[in-house]
């Protein structure tokens, strides 16, 4: 009896003892997670270090034509604003991740880029570091392009045409839900700036040029694979479903579409189609049966001869990808 009151007692205690130590975890816990979730609001965004190359860009004629063709086709794309330069605009508006604005890019000193130099210029298009150490964000890095496009872009922007002449337009500070606060302080970070010269193919290298333009000057392949979150900008093969199509796109003008496959998979991606049907979609926008593609495919007008028939080279020679991107 004795025994057995003794026994009882040592387990009462011992329980208690257990959801005592149960007790403080759990606290532990929320505290934890509430501590997370008011960082994840609270905290400012994170700040990282500016290590600008040592760089100095010739703009002559030549480069600003060429970065004029790729701004005006890569980067009016998210930073166009309303006055028709490139003064930046509303750019993402969902209940997923809030709102986010675009930059103004334009020479006005404080309401644009005017005090950027150019190699704090290249720093922020290859990491997605800006000048004052903030992330601008996972799509603002571009790893892949080569160091002459780059510095024509770059002289492209300090040149007098009319697109990047001083705007005033400010836009707002995002408002970010809590996922998008969570996405941008936590969960995507910056490249490191390369440590090796970024080159381009020769065009006489027909396949690799063309996988250059798709991987890195045009970069088709973003918006072309699985998702941005799965892509891979250092090996971009290595992306899931590489140019299979199926990344779900949309901006903040109420357009939306899930991008085609361009494998040469006969039945869901272009292997049907005709060089010509090609260069006529990516050029134009149309379709092989006459329907327009959505604004979301931007037009690429600017695009020559050499590089269309080079992009379509390459694109035979990746393989095959099984997706109806179309099917429910
Ligand atoms: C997919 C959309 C997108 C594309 C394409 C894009 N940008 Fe941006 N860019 C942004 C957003 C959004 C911001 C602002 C982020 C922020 O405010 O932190 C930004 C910020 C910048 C900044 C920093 C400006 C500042 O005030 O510090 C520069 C410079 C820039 N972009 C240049 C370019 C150039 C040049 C191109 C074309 C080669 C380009 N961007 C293409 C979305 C884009
Ligand atoms: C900003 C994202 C984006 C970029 C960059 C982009 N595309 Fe697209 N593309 C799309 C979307 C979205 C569609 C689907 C449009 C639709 O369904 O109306 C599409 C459709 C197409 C189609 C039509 C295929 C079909 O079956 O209808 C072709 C061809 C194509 N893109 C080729 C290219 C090539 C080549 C490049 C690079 C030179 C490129 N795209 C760059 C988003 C993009």
């Amino acid at each position: 009896m004795n025994q057995l009151f003794y026994f009882t007692m040592k387990t009462l205690l011992f329980m208690k003892k257990a959801l005592k130590i149960f007790g403080y975890i759990l606290l532990g816990l929320v505290v934890v997670i509430l501590g997370l979730a008011a960082y994840i609001q609270l905290a400012p965004m994170p700040t990282y270090e500016v290590k600008a190359p040592d760089l100095k860009i010739i703009p002559d004629s030549a480069r600003v034509a060429e970065g004029r063709r790729i701004a005006l086709t890569m980067c009016v794309y998210c930073h166009r604003g309303p006055d028709g330069k490139l003064s930046g605009d509303i750019w993402n508006d969902d209940d997923v991740f809030g709102k986010l604005w675009s930059a103004n890019l334009t020479q006005h000193p404080d309401a644009g880029i005017g005090r950027y130099t150019d190699a704090e210029l290249a720093h922020t298009l290859r990491t997605g570091i800006k000048r004052d150490g903030h992330f601008a964000g996972p799509f603002m890095m571009f790893r892949n392009i080569s160091d002459e496009d780059l510095a024509s872009i770059i002289a492209f922007l300090r040149s007098d045409a009319p697109e990047v002449q001083p705007s005033e337009r400010r836009q707002p500070p995002s408002e970010l839900t809590f996922l998008g606060n969570m996405w941008l302080k936590l969960l995507v970070k910056p490249m490191p700036y390369p440590e090796k010269p970024v080159l381009a193919p020769s065009p006489a290298d027909k396949i690799a040029y063309g996988r250059y333009l798709v991987t890195g000057k045009w970069e088709c392949f973003s918006c072309h694979s699985a998702a941005f979150e799965t892509n891979n900008l250092d090996e971009p093969e290595k992306s899931k479903g590489y140019l299979g199509g199926g990344n779900p796109l949309k901006d903040a003008h109420g357009n939306s579409a899930v991008s085609a496959n361009i494998t040469p998979d006969r039945e869901t991606g272009i292997g049907a189609w005709t060089e010509a049907q090609f260069t006529e979609a990516v050029r134009f926008g149309k379709r092989p049966d006459g329907k327009s593609l959505s604004p979301l495919m931007p037009p690429m007008t600017v695009l020559t001869d050499e590089e269309v028939s080079a992009i379509w080279a390459y694109l035979q020679s990746v393989p095959a990808i099984k997706h109806n991107v179309k099917a429910p």
